[in-house]
């Protein structure tokens, strides 16, 4: 069956520049995005390109020459529902915050809802692909709905999750390592997945894109995250083990990854993973081993969390330390609050929680970031106060002691410690000299992202502390304890 007219549910970071792409790529497919969020839809057709909800290199050109053209976003679910062949699914599915589950399972609510929707409105035979990350075996639950609150009409349910990663979307969708495409082994299951496989031939080779049974393809999403973060954690679990023996952890990587069984890539120690996916999807699987009554192999994944837990601890816990054991009334400049650079998204960002800890010790935050706002930045701490029950007042009173700045110099204006937290290409190339003379003395530097030049910060004078480095203060550690 050939393709002419696609809906997408949900323009967030991935409905979005996954859809704009293929609208590119198919000129002939007309492409829908829609979304309830009406800010979010308005924010996707605004004529200003710097306006859009989602930051991404490259999306801005492929937004100029798709939209408008066969690429739309609206609000009018039901209509683009009606005239779609097909139909994604990109909704959120974060993990659960209440009830059966909660802190570990994914909250499918949004996308039980685009399925009921679906089946009411549907008025002829449709494909239906998973894009959102799903839980293995959701594709069942989701042609049940499908079939007992249809109009009668057929609905082939295809599994296709994304591998994109924030920061680079755009060309992780040009240049797909692969696109996975599960579905039904039955004869209209592989037509199915034959149109879809058409739709990505425009701008893929044949071995880019890979079928399997839809089982396969849902647990696949789950398991390339948790292997990517298994990584993270695994370095980052080294970095502190450097730290205690004088070891380098970015050599250590670098010994290691030159080893071809092992592979160069995310082996990068850091202040730990964020983003909105590592965490959820790894609970996720957690949840699922549990469910399916294998508590080792839940409990193996369950540390990779455990450890970026830690991390993110260890790296605010050394400021305090370092800072002669407290930073009541002290002003630590944040450098980033994004959870990767690049982009503007801040979920899950390690700096919401260094900043929690150090708050929790008194201190004040002044953070600048190139692409994230002072109202994300604020919201992202009250959602985070909110879900540990403090009051109103507490929430308030806390909120006090964070300010953000549009400037860089202003935000380490007179600051006592600076924290990298996001590795923003443009913080390499500060006038440090000028910075140094601005702040208290001594001038500390938690580089939680091994992203400066320490040398040349310790030539200016700083006391500069990397991930898993070799202890490069030139002051001795004193306390007054
Ligand atoms: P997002 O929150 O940015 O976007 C989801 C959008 O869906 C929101 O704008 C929301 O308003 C909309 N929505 C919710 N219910 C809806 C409904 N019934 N009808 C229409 N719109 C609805 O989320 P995201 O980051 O784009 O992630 C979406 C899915 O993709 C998740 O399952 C996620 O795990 C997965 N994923 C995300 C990434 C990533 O890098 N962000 C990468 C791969 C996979
Ligand atoms: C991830 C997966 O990479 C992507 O394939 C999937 O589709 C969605 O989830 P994303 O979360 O957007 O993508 O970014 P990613 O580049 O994976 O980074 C996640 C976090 O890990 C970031 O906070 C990043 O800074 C951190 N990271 C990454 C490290 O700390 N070290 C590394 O070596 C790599």
């Amino acid at each position: 069956m050939k393709i002419k007219n696609i809906c997408c549910l949900g323009a967030g970071y991935v409905g979005g520049p996954t859809m704009s792409v293929i609208a590119l790529k198919c000129p002939e497919i007309k492409v829908t995005v829609v979304d309830l969020n009406q800010v979010r839809i308005a924010a996707w057709n605004d004529e200003d390109l710097d306006n859009l909800p989602v930051y991404e290199p490259g999306l801005a050109e492929v937004i100029r020459e798709a939209r408008g053209r066969n690429l739309f976003f609206s609000t009018d679910v039901e209509s683009a529902i009606d005239a779609a062949d097909m139909i994604f699914i990109a909704v959120n599915t974060p993990t659960k915050t209440y009830g059966e589950g909660k802190g570990m399972a994914a909250d499918l609510k949004f996308v039980e809802l685009c399925a009921r929707q679906i089946a009411q409105i549907a008025k002829n035979d449709k494909i239906i692909v998973e894009k959102s990350t799903l839980p293995v075996r959701t594709a069942e639950t989701l042609q049940t709905i499908l079939d007992r609150t249809g109009n009668g009409v057929k609905f082939e349910v295809l599994s296709n999750p994304e591998f994109l990663a924030e920061g680079t979307a755009i060309n992780d969708l040009f240049n797909a390592d692969r696109v996975l495409i599960g579905g039904n082994q039955t004869e209209s299951g592989q037509r199915a997945i034959q149109s879809l496989v058409d739709i990505y031939a425009h701008w893929l080779s044949p071995k880019q894109i890979l079928t399997t049974n839809v089982w396969s393809s849902e647990l696949s999403k789950l398991t390339a995250n948790a292997f990517l973060a298994q990584r993270i954690s695994s370095i980052n679990a080294l970095s502190a083990l450097c730290e205690a023996t004088e070891a380098d952890v970015d050599e250590v990587a670098n010994a290691i990854g030159t080893d071809s069984r092992i592979g160069s890539k995310f082996l990068k120690a850091s202040v730990g993973f964020g983003g909105s996916c590592f965490q959820k999807d790894i609970l996720n699987l957690v949840y699922l081993c549990r469910y399916f009554n294998l508590p080792e192999v839940a409990n193996y994944w369950e540390q990779v969390i455990i450890l970026n837990d830690y991390q993110k601890y260890r790296f605010a816990k050394n400021i305090i330390t370092t800072l002669f054991n407290t930073v009541s009334g002290k002003k630590i400049a944040f450098l980033g609050w994004a959870f990767k650079k690049d982009t503007n998204d801040t979920r899950e960002s390690a700096a919401i929680y260094v900043a929690e800890h150090l708050i929790e010790d008194g201190a004040d935050i002044h953070i600048y970031d190139p692409k994230v706002s002072e109202s994300k930045i604020m919201a992202d701490m009250r959602y985070l106060w909110e879900l540990k029950g403090l009051t109103e007042q507490r929430i308030t009173s806390k909120l006090k002691q964070i300010f953000v700045y549009q400037s860089p110099m202003e935000a380490l204006d007179q600051a006592h410690a600076i924290a990298v937290l996001t590795e923003w290409d443009e913080f390499k190339s500060y006038d440090w000299e000028e910075i140094y003379q601005n702040m208290y003395q001594p001038a500390f530097v938690f580089d939680g992202r091994n992203i400066l030049d320490d040398e040349k910060l310790k030539e200016i004078g700083f006391e500069i502390k990397g991930i898993g480095k070799v202890n490069s203060f030139q002051l001795e550690k004193t306390s007054i304890f």
